[in-house]
């Protein structure tokens, strides 16, 4: 008779010995959701935890580190933007504050950036969006990769998860991979485990939790989606760039088509600059997922989500959310190694 965690042990061991976690199961930073009351109750949970910092200021993130210390013993990351323009500062924080593990978000981090934490002795992870990449990342030195693919909320890259797992993770050998986007359940988890990651990274499935503190209206336009309304934001000319978003369509989204056709003709017209045009645009969405998620305009703000918003059909608890994932991958993996129950 094997118990779960020693059926997952057989697949996960590195990964979760790298979390120092019982689960390798990543909480994904969110912007405004993953603060210290989700971050501390994943971790309490057995999964790991990660503070979206890449919108707070040094100051709000030693706060929140704080907090989460108070909250939990167990380990947990912070999740840093690298073109956040404090990113020095905010990584003294990290430093200062002893956090175990970073994460480099949004774009290729500097060899300077990954070297920083390491020899701070944080263990640093980095997002590979294609295999030459990856190489190219474990060569400047991060201690662990995780592929995202495009079915996840947030800012997308174009690539389905199940291809960068096929691309990626039979050539990197040297650090743990850890996988996410379009992650939904316990099976899925057992998939990609078994074609040798290390563990997985889930962000839409941990709204819905009782400890998540965003607004009921943001949670219950996850509860209604289907997973096609979680759409990328779409560019309409290549000379204003739309870095994609994917996000539950609402009157935002369908605005902000509008919003760029009415631009690009000003600037047709001669009545806009074309950098003040591209701005205006790349400004759109500012402060869009707080109002959604922390105010609760579910019609104009943003509604970040991944495609597996259609599997997310109820509000419960973090430590039910990641027991039914536990229960159902070591369920799978026993299936298919011919383990009974
Ligand atoms: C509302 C929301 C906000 C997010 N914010 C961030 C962020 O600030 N930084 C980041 O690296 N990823 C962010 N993500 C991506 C998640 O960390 C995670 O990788 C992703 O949600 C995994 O895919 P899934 O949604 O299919 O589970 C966000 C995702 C969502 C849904």
């Amino acid at each position: 008779m094997y118990s779960n965690d020693e059926i997952l042990d057989r697949f996960w061991k590195a990964g979760r010995e790298f979390l120092n976690t019982r689960y390798a199961i990543m909480g994904g930073a969110m912007s405004w959701v993953s603060e210290h009351n989700l971050v501390a109750a994943i971790s309490n949970a057995g999964g790991f935890g990660v503070i979206a910092g890449g919108a707070m200021p040094p100051e709000l993130l030693k706060g929140e580190i704080e907090k989460t210390k108070a909250l939990t013993k167990n380990s947990f990351g912070v999740n840093l933007i690298t073109m956040h323009p404090q990113l020095d500062a905010l990584m003294d924080v990290c430093i200062g504050t002893k956090v175990g593990h970073v994460i480099l978000a949004g774009g290729i981090p500097s060899g300077q950036a990954i070297k920083k934490l390491k020899d701070a002795g944080i263990k640093v992870l980095c997002f590979a969006p294609a295999l030459v990449l990856a190489k190219r990342l474990v060569k400047a030195g991060t201690d662990a990769l995780i592929l995202e693919g495009t079915e996840a909320g947030g800012h997308i890259g174009p690539v389905a998860t199940n291809i960068l797992v096929q691309e990626i993770v039979p050539y990197i050998k040297e650090v743990p991979v850890f996988v996410a986007g379009g992650i939904g359940s316990g099976e899925m988890m057992a998939a990609f485990l078994s074609m040798g990651v290390a563990g997985c990274q889930l962000g839409t499935r941990f709204v819905c939790t009782t400890e998540c503190i965003a607004h009921p209206n943001f949670k219950k336009a996850f509860i209604h989606a289907n997973a096609r309304d979680a759409m990328p934001t779409v560019q309409i000319d290549p000379r204003f760039p739309v870095i994609p978003v994917r996000a539950i369509t609402n009157e935002g989204t369908k605005r902000f088509m509008e919003f760029q056709m009415e631009t690009i003709q000003k600037y047709q017209n001669g009545e806009m600059e074309l950098k003040d045009a591209q701005m205006a645009i790349e400004n759109y969405w500012g402060g869009a997922l707080r109002r959604a998620v922390i105010d609760g305009d579910v019609e104009n703000g943003s509604l970040m989500a991944g495609q597996s918003v259609g599997l997310v059909k109820e509000e419960k608890s973090v430590q039910a959310v990641i027991d039914e994932l536990v229960a159902d991958a070591a369920g799978a993996l026993r299936r298919l190694s011919n383990i009974p129950a």
